[in-house]
């Protein structure tokens, strides 16, 4: 089984590191009533990937500087929040936080809310980089231009400042290394220096990068790191490079899985989201998007366009051009083309479901097969029952929903309805387009609308 990024867990250097994420800005460029931050890529909002991602690197204590409609949504979710109400820069939004938190010696990590492909090892590289030396570890990262990131301006000595582009001369804009926005801060000399950020610039903002120039002016070093993948620290700022980011984080789960063992034809065109478990030697074919708490046994067949979400499916399970939520199946069940399992559907071993079947809460017992046209809801079927092609379980009266139960080795002849409450005893018939409106006893036959008993009485043998 592959677990999609396996928790790794790192130390603090004595005192452990807390962590400031940046998501107070309006994201105007979405064009959206939710908050940038909240939107969505592999199931699973941009700020969840920081906050996982921070996780994973060992920081644990993380507050998010938020506008007062992003705090609400974020209390909701339990995440801790300071709000900042007037969007005055990102140094701003950091003097806020510090405020807000009681003043601890050791590491503070500002990251933004708005780079969820950043990697835990990135946060933990920059953390150790804060040697007892530096003030400031910053990763820069080396992209194409142009770019609309702040530019690293060195001199030999190495960093000197950060210019925001819409503050560069034409020569500084043409340098192609650039602030990440990912910083190891030393709190206390972050806490001295914060204070001293004035907003004399070409956006009149207070800009956090400026305490890169303070600090050195106080004698303080500061430590690049360049990122090895300039991807990684891709921000979003619209639809189109959050499509891209999901394009690479998609990606990325798709690489875990495969590394693992599963053969993906097409990543390109499968949607997996983080924390799956997918067994050895399964095959997805293309159009195939799996999320939730889906569990994959080994040696299965998925796709192609195929969805599959809480589905826990046990080992050589097929899933051909189906829908599957909610639902566990056993070992070796065959499904579809084009079936849907919802609603807590329990299926044992050996299980066949064909063209066009819906099954929503049915508990289907070994060797169960239901191959065309069919809708089974709030049933069971024991053991080795076939259903016939278009039968129906009637379980919605108008008020209530009633279950249906068939017994095992039960033959349901085609076109059957079943208007539940109602039971199929053991070894029972039904003929084709029977109506059963009472319970048929165990290895009865019956034909008709209303079913009427065709079975020859003991008596008359
Ligand atoms: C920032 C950096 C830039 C860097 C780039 C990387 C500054 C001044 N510049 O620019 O050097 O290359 O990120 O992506 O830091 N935010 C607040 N409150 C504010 C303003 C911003 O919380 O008042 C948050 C935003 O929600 C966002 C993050 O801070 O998540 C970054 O702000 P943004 O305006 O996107 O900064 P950039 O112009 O991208
Ligand atoms: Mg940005």
């Amino acid at each position: 089984m592959a677990a999609a990024r396996a928790a790794v867990r790192v130390g603090g250097r004595g005192v452990s590191a807390r962590a400031i994420v940046l998501a107070a800005g309006k994201g105007t460029r979405m064009k959206s009533a939710r908050p940038k931050v909240l939107h969505e890529l592999c199931g699973r909002s941009m700020l969840w990937w920081v906050l996982e991602a921070l996780r994973e690197a060992g920081i644990d204590d993380v507050v998010v500087v938020a506008n007062p409609e992003l705090e609400t949504l974020l209390l909701a979710l339990g995440v801790r929040t300071v709000v900042q109400h007037e969007q005055l820069g990102t140094g701003h939004a950091v003097r806020i936080a510090l405020d807000a938190l009681p003043p601890q010696d050791g590491t503070l990590v500002v990251a933004y809310g708005d780079m969820p492909l950043v990697e835990p090892g990135i946060f933990r590289e920059v953390q150790g980089a804060l040697d007892g030396e530096a003030a400031l570890a910053l990763v820069t990262a080396r992209m194409p231009l142009p770019s609309s990131f702040g530019r690293v301006v060195r001199t030999a000595e190495g960093v000197e400042r950060i210019v925001e582009a819409k503050d560069c001369t034409p020569a500084q804009l043409a340098i192609e290394e650039m602030n990440a926005g990912i910083y190891a801060y030393d709190e206390r000399a972050l806490r001295e220096t914060i204070v001293r950020v004035g907003n004399g610039n070409a956006q009149g903002e207070y800009y956090l990068t400026d305490t890169v120039e303070l600090l050195l002016a106080a004698g303080r070093r500061v430590r690049p790191v360049l990122a090895a993948d300039h991807r990684s620290v891709l921000g979003v700022n619209d639809r189109v490079e959050l499509a891209n980011a999901a394009a690479i984080m998609n990606r990325r789960l798709c690489e875990e899985h495969m590394r693992a063992g599963v053969t993906i034809v097409d990543p390109a065109t499968t949607y997996l989201e983080p924390g799956l478990m997918i067994g050895a030697d399964t095959v997805i074919l293309p159009g195939t998007t799996i999320g939730g708490t889906t569990t994959i046994g080994a040696g299965s067949r998925i796709g192609p366009r195929s969805r599959l979400a809480d589905a826990t499916l046990g080992e050589h399970v097929q899933i051909n051009e189906s829908v599957v939520v909610d639902s566990r199946l056993g070992d070796r069940c065959k499904i579809g083309p084009y079936a849907h399992l919802r609603g807590g559907c329990v299926f044992a071993d050996d299980v066949t479901i064909g063209d066009y079947v819906e099954c929503k809460n049915a508990t289907l017992a070994a060797r169960v097969k239901a191959m065309h046209l069919t809708y089974l809801g709030d049933c069971s079927v024991g053991p080795d029952t076939n259903i016939g092609a278009g039968t129906i379980t009637c379980n919605y009266d108008g008020v209530n929903k009633n279950r249906t139960e068939i017994a095992a080795n039960v033959f349901i002849g085609t076109n059957t309805l079943l208007v539940a409450p109602v039971t199929v005893g053991e070894g029972a018939m039904t003929g084709a387009g029977t109506v059963v409106i009472r319970d048929v006893p165990p290895h009865d036959r019956v034909v008709g609308n209303p079913a009427r008993s065709i079975a020859k009485k003991p008596a008359e043998t």
